[in-house]
């Protein structure tokens, strides 16, 4: 079971990757922006839904299946929550994207926060496979 919550870490974070690449592309004003703008707004949800499910499987399992490790001590956690936290916010942001001009600017750099985070959770995580 301890395997559960790397397997859905990577499937998030790959999920993440692509989502960016969807958001940045969404940007060109073509018949592929317009249809990666569409793949951005339909998976999106998606991808932060698993990166926030992700952390809290991944405390869950720290706290009830891994009895070498003790929660909260890892640099992993810190990135796994800022990861979650990431994907609270560009989600929010996203919600006033077509009204405030200033969710608009600032949501890129939500997601890029939780790109980050996610690669980042994503290489830290290796060292804590069981
Ligand atoms: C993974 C990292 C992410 C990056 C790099 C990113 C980037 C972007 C960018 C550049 C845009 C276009 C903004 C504009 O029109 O100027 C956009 C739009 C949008 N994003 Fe994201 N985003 C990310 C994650 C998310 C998440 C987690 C959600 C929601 C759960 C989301 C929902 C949306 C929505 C609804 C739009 C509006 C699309 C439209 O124009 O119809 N994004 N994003
Ligand atoms: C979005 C991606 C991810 C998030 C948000 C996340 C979050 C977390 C959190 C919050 C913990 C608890 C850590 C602690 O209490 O010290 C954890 C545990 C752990 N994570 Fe991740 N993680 C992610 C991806 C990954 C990936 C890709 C791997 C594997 C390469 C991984 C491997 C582990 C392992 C082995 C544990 C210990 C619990 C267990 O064995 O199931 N994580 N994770």
């Amino acid at each position: 079971m301890a395997w559960l919550h790397p397997a859905v870490g990577i499937a998030a974070t790959i999920l993440v990757v692509w989502m960016a690449l969807s958001g940045l592309d969404g940007r060109r004003q073509t018949r592929q922006g317009l249809a990666a703008r569409r793949r951005h707004r339909r998976y999106t949800p998606v991808a932060a839904s698993l990166a926030v499910l992700a952390a809290i499987l991944g405390t869950a399992s720290v706290v009830w299946l891994r009895e070498d490790m003790e929660p909260a001590r890892t640099w992993h956690f810190r990135t796994g929550w800022l990861c979650a936290a990431f994907a609270g916010a560009a989600w929010l942001s996203s919600r006033g994207i077509h009204r405030s001009p200033t969710a608009r600017a600032l949501h890129p750099w939500l997601g890029i926060g939780l790109l980050a985070a996610a690669v980042a959770s994503a290489l830290l995580g290796i060292e804590h496979l069981p």
